[in-house]
């Protein structure tokens, strides 16, 4: 169902360029289906589609949609269980949503000139293993579980939502990303994924998980949090990060981390979280962190702590180890709230505990379940909960909705 519009402005130069398609199509109603190579070749002569365009659940083995270079509105290929091959040799514009969702067969996508997409949404995509595009702009990507190991010819440098998952072959994400406006989750891929984002300055937030390693070496601001959960990298280094401006920073579960640095963060909007990190035998890599804006939660298998700039924390401080750090909590309980002994630095409730088997067993970011041999001689603040102090300021309740 199409309608052909020879726009008055082409006109003239239609038949001087007889080969270019120069006609505005309109799919009627808004959206056109295609279901055959018949239905996508009517569009063959047509400059621009105004309206979507739905690759339908019968569509077969192989489509090929060239001629237009723009649709206008979305372009989508929902719950086809036959096609393999979808292709367009002239389209550079998806004014709308370009959305794959459950194109099982689905192996090649080659749009060698697609540019523009408003979203990008790719789902069960599950035998998609290569791919020909162009994308740099788009205001929001996901792929998620597809048969991908690279994802080559998407790459923005800004953006709202970037969100990568269960993508099983994925090994490299190496992106141009300058800055990102809402968040940035990678998580389930490969086991040996890499992450490299050496243009990245501020980042929303990001939720970085179940990946082998991560840079981003110019990254100066972290606006929301910073979230590193299950990972397998052995150190971790945020050399230019200067603040979080209303979030947290976390790390929990990184098996084999055992290398946190953080040379230049003075500052933390929301909480610190760092927990059950087995590896992780110092925890001296902040040394210019001056605030904390919500509490702070370490927990782990540390023989060594030290935060020799830190001033004010807002929220809780509750460190435990399963070894000895006595000495360490001796340091710390100066800067305990007036009201246990200390100077008032950590405004919310303070805990050091030692000896502490069950250290790595909380890695929630509110409370504590306690245990180990407790420094505090000064009160009977001993066992004494922490879920009165929230945490998670912003960035936790955010996550909770977005994973
Ligand atoms: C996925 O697509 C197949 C057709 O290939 C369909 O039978 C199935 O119901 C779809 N699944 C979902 C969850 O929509
Ligand atoms: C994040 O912080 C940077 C640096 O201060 C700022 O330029 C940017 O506008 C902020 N972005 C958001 C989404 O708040
Ligand atoms: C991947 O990370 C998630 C946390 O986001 C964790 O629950 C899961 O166990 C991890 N998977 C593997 C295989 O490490
Ligand atoms: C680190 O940040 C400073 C500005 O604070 C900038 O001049 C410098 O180029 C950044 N370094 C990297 C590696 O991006
Ligand atoms: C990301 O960070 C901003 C602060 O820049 C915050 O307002 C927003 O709620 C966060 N979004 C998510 C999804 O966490
Ligand atoms: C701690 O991390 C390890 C992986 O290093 C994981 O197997 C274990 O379940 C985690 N424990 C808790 C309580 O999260
Ligand atoms: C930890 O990493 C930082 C930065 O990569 C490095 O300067 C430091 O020497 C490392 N510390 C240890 C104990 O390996
Ligand atoms: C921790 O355990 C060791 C070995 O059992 C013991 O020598 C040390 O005194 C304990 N430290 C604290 C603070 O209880």
């Amino acid at each position: 169902m199409l309608v052909k519009t020879l726009l008055p402005a082409f006109m003239a130069v239609g038949s001087a360029m007889a080969q270019t398609p120069t006609a505005t199509c309109s799919a009627t109603g808004g959206q056109a289906t295609i279901n055959s190579q018949a239905d996508a070749g009517q569009y063959s002569g047509c400059k621009k589609i105004s309206g979507s365009i739905i690759i339908g659940p019968n569509a077969p083995g192989s489509i090929d949609l060239s001629g237009p270079s723009e649709i206008t509105g979305d372009l989508k290929v929902l719950n086809n269980g036959i096609i393999e091959r979808f292709s367009s040799s002239d389209l550079t514009t998806v004014g709308g949503a370009f959305e794959m969702k459950n194109v099982t067969k689905l192996i090649s996508v080659n749009l060698p000139k697609l540019k523009s997409v408003k979203t990008l949404t790719w789902q069960s995509l599950t035998r998609l293993e290569t791919i020909d595009l162009a994308v740099t702009k788009a205001d929001e990507i996901s792929v998620s579980d597809t048969f991908l190991k690279s994802l080559k010819g998407l790459d923005v440098t800004s953006i709202k939502k970037l969100d990568i998952n269960n993508n099983r072959l994925l090994t490299t994400f190496t992106s141009s990303l300058g800055s990102l406006d809402d968040l940035l989750n990678i998580q389930a891929n490969g086991i040996g994924l890499s992450v490299s984002l050496p243009n990245l300055v501020w980042i929303a937030n990001m939720t970085i998980a179940n990946v082998t390693s991560f840079s981003a070496p110019s990254l100066a601001t972290v606006n929301g949090s910073a979230r590193f959960d299950s990972n397998y990298f052995e150190s971790f280094s945020a050399p230019n990060l200067t603040a979080t401006q209303s979030g947290d920073i976390s790390f929990v579960g990184n098996g084999k981390l055992s290398n946190v640095s953080f040379p230049v963060l003075e500052r933390i909007g929301g909480g610190l979280l760092i927990a059950n990190n087995t590896e992780l035998s110092e925890l001296t890599g902040f040394p210019k962190l001056k605030a904390i804006g919500g509490a702070v939660k370490l927990r782990g298998s540390f023989k060594e702590a030290a935060f020799p700039a830190l001033e004010d924390v807002r929220g809780a401080f509750d460190i435990s180890s399963t070894e000895d750090i006595s000495g360490v909590c001796e340091v710390f309980d100066k800067q305990a709230p007036q009201n246990q002994g200390g100077n008032g630095n950590i405004q919310g409730t303070y805990s050091c505990t030692s000896n502490n088997s069950r250290a790595n067993e909380d890695t929630s970011s509110t409370g504590s379940i306690g245990g180990g041999t407790k420094n505090d001689k000064k009160n009977g603040a001993v066992g004494m909960t922490l879920n009165t102090v929230l945490f998670a300021l912003v960035g936790v309740a955010g996550f909770a909705v977005a994973l």
